[in-house]
């Protein structure tokens, strides 16, 4: 190798690791758009599996159905959802519009509280889910379904 090919080799090769670094920073940092996207889909399936269990305890009790429901759940309410909400998504559209009310932004305490609650309540629902008594599993929902209530009516604006 020339001094001068190398002398290039290894421009090429800065040049890569700074392409690398500048998408590993865009990673970091996605748009309040996708944010926003993320956490209402995640919303929305959150909703999608409380509506699965619902749809068992009215009916006839499908105890898989409702272990596969109360798991997602608790997998959703344990992730992190507060990685969803930084400064800088308080308004503008994922799917539609956020229906965040700007609150949520001000009071991370009382957001934690009941982020923590709607955890605790999905853990214990999907412990009770796993056992199998139907008229256990409805009172669990029923505090789970609170948590999601309290919630929205300090942070979400209504429809
Ligand atoms: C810690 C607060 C909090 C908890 C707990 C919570 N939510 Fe929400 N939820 C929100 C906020 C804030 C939004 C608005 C998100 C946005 O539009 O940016 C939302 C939005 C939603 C949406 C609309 C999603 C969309 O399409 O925009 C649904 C459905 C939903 N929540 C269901 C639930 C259910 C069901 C539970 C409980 C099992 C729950 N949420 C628990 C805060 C919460």
């Amino acid at each position: 190798m020339t001094p001068t090919s190398r002398t290039l080799t290894v421009a090429a090769t800065a040049l890569t690791i700074a392409a690398a670094s500048l998408t590993a920073v865009a990673q970091q940092a996605p748009k309040p758009e996708q944010l926003i996207k993320w956490r209402q889909s995640a919303y929305q399936v959150v909703a999608w599996n409380t509506g699965r269990i619902k749809a068992s305890l009215d009916g006839s009790y499908n105890k898989d159905e409702v272990v596969k429901a109360a798991n997602t759940i608790v997998a959703i309410a344990n992730t992190g959802l507060g990685a969803l909400f930084p400064p800088g998504t308080e308004q503008g559209r994922g799917w539609h519009d956020t229906a965040v009310k700007p609150e949520l932004f001000q009071d991370g305490r009382k957001v934690g509280e009941y982020a923590a609650n709607f955890s605790r309540e999905a853990t214990e629902l999907a412990k009770v889910a796993a056992v199998g008594d139907p008229a256990a599993v409805k009172d669990q929902y029923a505090k789970l379904t609170r948590t999601c209530k309290s919630c929205h009516d300090d942070f979400r604006a209504k429809d």
